[in-house]
């Protein structure tokens, strides 16, 4: 038996990175999938990919108009909706000085306005099936802070605050509403910002040669929090709602302290 048989999932975010690699393995699992972005080229893409137990279409989740459009062509294509998984965001690397007006507003846009947007447009179709799962992606950037991603992490942590009211309000119509918070994704999203890390990292390891490290099982790759949010949508999960599914390898659990004894 398939994990996602008979589910219809709208997946925002699915052009490229965890969001495709979600839309592929939902289809895998006998779900029918809307890939919705703004990267209508790459989605098209993925979404003939996958073939046809997939659509894609053009969402901008800071506007409430592309929603109700998505919702309707979700309708009209699958006949209802079943799982909403809030993936799309954006990231912007700077200091608190630093960080410009307008890259503040827009990450609060995408990031954190866009799923509201998504669970308000999502609703009634939801209802009207008798449930539903909904899946925020958050990031590990939700449970800790960090300096030069402020604006990032007031994003995440204010969607992972959504994740728990809209959990609480909305289990009376069945649906669950959960937060993966991975530690790991696409490196298309972070690329941008790395020739500005690279310097910083050789003045911080002069500064701080010893610095405690931290544990990592092994590399991250985009299919840990695709299983994760596989997990979530699927009824595996029909008695959790309102939690945090944090998939990091032990990254926040703590740092290792190199004085202390190992096993
Ligand atoms: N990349 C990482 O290191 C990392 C780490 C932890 C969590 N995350 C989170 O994982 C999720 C997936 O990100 P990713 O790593 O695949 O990065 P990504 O940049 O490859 O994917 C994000 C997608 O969102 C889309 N998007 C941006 N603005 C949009 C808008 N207004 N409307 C609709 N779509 C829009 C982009 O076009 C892109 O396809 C995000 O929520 C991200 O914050 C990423």
């Amino acid at each position: 038996m398939q994990r996602l048989q008979g589910r219809v999932a709208l997946i925002t975010g699915a052009a490229r990175g965890t969001g495709a690699e979600t839309a592929r393995l939902f289809a895998q699992e006998g779900a029918q999938v809307v890939l919705a972005d703004v990267l209508d080229d790459l989605g098209a893409d993925v979404a003939r990919e996958i073939g046809s137990a997939a659509r894609y279409v053009h969402l901008d989740v800071t506007r409430p108009e592309d929603w109700d459009a998505a919702i309707r062509h979700t309708l009209d294509a699958f006949g209802g909706l079943d799982v909403l998984v809030n993936n799309a965001a954006v990231l912007d690397v700077s200091s608190i000085a630093e960080t410009r007006y307008e890259d503040l507003t827009r990450i609060i846009h995408v990031n954190q306005i866009g799923p509201f947007l998504g669970i308000q447009a999502a609703l009634e179709a939801m209802k009207a099936r008798g449930g539903g799962s909904i899946v925020n992606v958050a990031s590990i950037d939700a449970i800790e802070g960090s300096n030069g991603v402020a604006a990032y992490t007031s994003s995440k942590w204010g969607l992972r605050g959504l994740t728990k009211a809209a959990a609480v309000e909305l289990g009376r119509h069945g649906i669950r509403v959960n937060n993966v918070n991975p530690g790991f994704g696409s490196q298309e999203m972070v690329e941008p910002f790395f020739h500005r890390a690279a310097e910083r990292l050789k003045t911080l390891k002069q500064r701080l040669p010893d610095r405690p490290q931290h544990p990592f099982v092994r590399r991250g790759a985009l299919a840990d929090a695709a299983q994760a949010i596989l997990y979530l949508a699927s009824d595996e999960s029909s008695y959790v709602s309102g939690i945090d599914l944090t998939v990091d390898g032990a990254f926040t659990a703590g740092k290792i302290e190199p004085a202390a004894p190992f096993s």
